[in-house]
C-alpha cells in the first residue's frame, strides 16, 4: 500500500477507543489502522490482531500499509501493575522498547504517553514542576519514568521524532477504563446516571489532576501536529486540566442529581493516589506549543452526564 497510515496501539482502550476515532474523522478510516492484543468490537474496521511484545509483526504490519506514525497507547495502568509488577514493566518497557526501534528502522514519528503515576512521594504535590524527582511507587510509574528516558534517548542518539505528554487522569464517556487509580472519577458518573449510589475507592479529600476526554485528544493533536522544532522536551510534558477530590465531584453531580449519595471505602488504590500529585504546571506545554486546557469541573460535568444520560436511554429502548 502506499498510503501514509497511522497505527493506533491498543486502539480498544480507553483513549484508543476515542482518539482512533478522531483520527479516522480528520485522516479518513482507511489512512488509521487500529491494532490491539485483540478484537473486541470497538474498532471493526481496519483492525489487525498486535501484540506488542511482537516485534516481527510489527515490522510486517508497517511495511504491509506503509505506517508512517504510532499512538502506542497499549499499556498495563497503575492499579493493574500493582497485581503483577514484573508482567506491567514486559509489556509497558519491552512493548516501547520495540515501537522505539521500528521508529529508528522506518522513520515513524511516535506518540508515547507518559502519566502523572511518573511521580512519587519526593515530588512538591502542589504545581508538580516539569523537572522534579521522578521516583514512583508503582510498576507503572517505574516503567513511565524509563520509558521517557527512552523516548529521549531515541530522540538524541537517533533522531526519533517521539512526543510525550504525562496524562492526568482521563475522564470520558465514550469508553471505561481499565486498571487505572483514577478509574473512580469516570465510574462515579455511570453510577449517577443508572441512579444508584456509588462507592469511592478513594477518601473523599484526595485530589488529583484529571482531564476531560476532548481536551486529552485535543492535546494529543496538537503535540503531534506541532512543527519539530517547537518541541523542545522529548522525554514527556507535564499536561494539566483540572483537579478535583471525589467529594469535590459528587458534589458537581448532586447539582444534576440531588438524591445520589457516594459512601468512601478507600483501598490499596488510596496509597497510590497519595503519592501522585494533586496538581501539575503544565508551563512548558504552554509555552512551547500553545496547549490550553478549555474543560473546567463544570462544563465536564454536565457533558458526562448528558452522553451518558442518551447512552444509557439507548441501551434500554
Ligand atoms: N489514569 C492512570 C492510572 O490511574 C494514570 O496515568 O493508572
Amino acid at each position: 500500500m502506499e498510503t501514509e497510515t497511522i497505527l493506533v496501539t491498543g486502539a480498544n482502550g480507553q483513549i484508543g477507543t476515542v482518539l482512533t476515532e478522531e483520527l479516522r474523522r480528520r485522516f479518513g478510516t482507511s489512512a488509521v489502522l487500529s491494532t490491539d492484543i485483540r478484537q473486541t468490537g470497538a474498532n471493526n474496521i481496519l483492525f489487525e490482531e498486535l501484540d506488542v511484545l511482537d516485534s516481527a509483526r510489527l515490522s510486517a504490519l508497517i511495511e504491509k500499509y506503509g505506517v508512517k506514525q504510532i499512538y502506542h497507547l497499549a499499556a498495563i495502568l497503575s492499579a493493574k501493575g500493582e497485581k503483577n509488577p514484573k508482567w506491567a514493566w514486559e509489556i509497558n518497557m519491552a512493548g516501547l522498547f520495540n515501537i522505539l526501534e521500528a521508529a529508528r528502522k522506518y522513520g515513524l514519528r511516535v506518540f508515547f504517553p507518559s502519566s502523572i503515576a511518573v511521580f512519587g512521594g519526593m515530588t512538591p504535590r502542589v504545581d508538580t514542576p516539569q523537572h522534579a524527582v521522578l521516583q514512583p511507587e508503582t510498576v507503572y510509574g517505574i516503567s513511565k519514568v524509563a520509558g521517557e528516558n527512552w523516548c529521549q534517548y531515541f530522540h538524541q542518539k537517533y533522531g526519533v521524532d517521539v512526543r510525550s505528554v504525562r496524562y492526568p487522569g482521563i475522564i470520558g464517556y465514550e469508553s471505561l477504563p481499565g486498571g487505572g487509580t483514577t478509574d473512580y472519577a469516570v465510574e462515579i458518573f455511570h453510577s449517577a446516571v443508572k441512579g444508584e449510589a456509588y462507592e469511592c475507592f478513594l477518601g473523599p479529600d484526595t485530589r488529583l489532576p484529571m482531564m476531560y476526554m476532548p481536551d486529552a485528544i485535543r492535546a494529543t493533536l496538537e503535540l503531534m501536529e506541532a512543527p519539530s522544532e517547537k518541541i523542545r522536551i522529548r522525554s514527556s510534558y507535564n499536561l494539566a486540566g483540572v483537579s478535583f477530590t471525589p467529594a469535590e465531584v459528587k458534589e458537581e453531580i448532586q447539582k444534576h442529581y440531588p438524591a445520589f449519595e457516594v459512601s468512601y471505602k478507600p483501598d490499596f488504590r488510596q496509597e497510590i493516589a497519595s503519592s501522585w500529585p494533586e496538581s501539575i504546571d503544565d508551563s512548558y506545554a504552554r509555552e512551547h506549543w500553545g496547549w490550553k486546557p478549555q474543560y473546567g469541573l463544570p462544563e465536564m460535568a454536565s457533558d458526562m452526564l448528558e452522553h451518558l444520560r442518551e447512552y444509557y436511554a439507548a441501551s434500554v429502548s
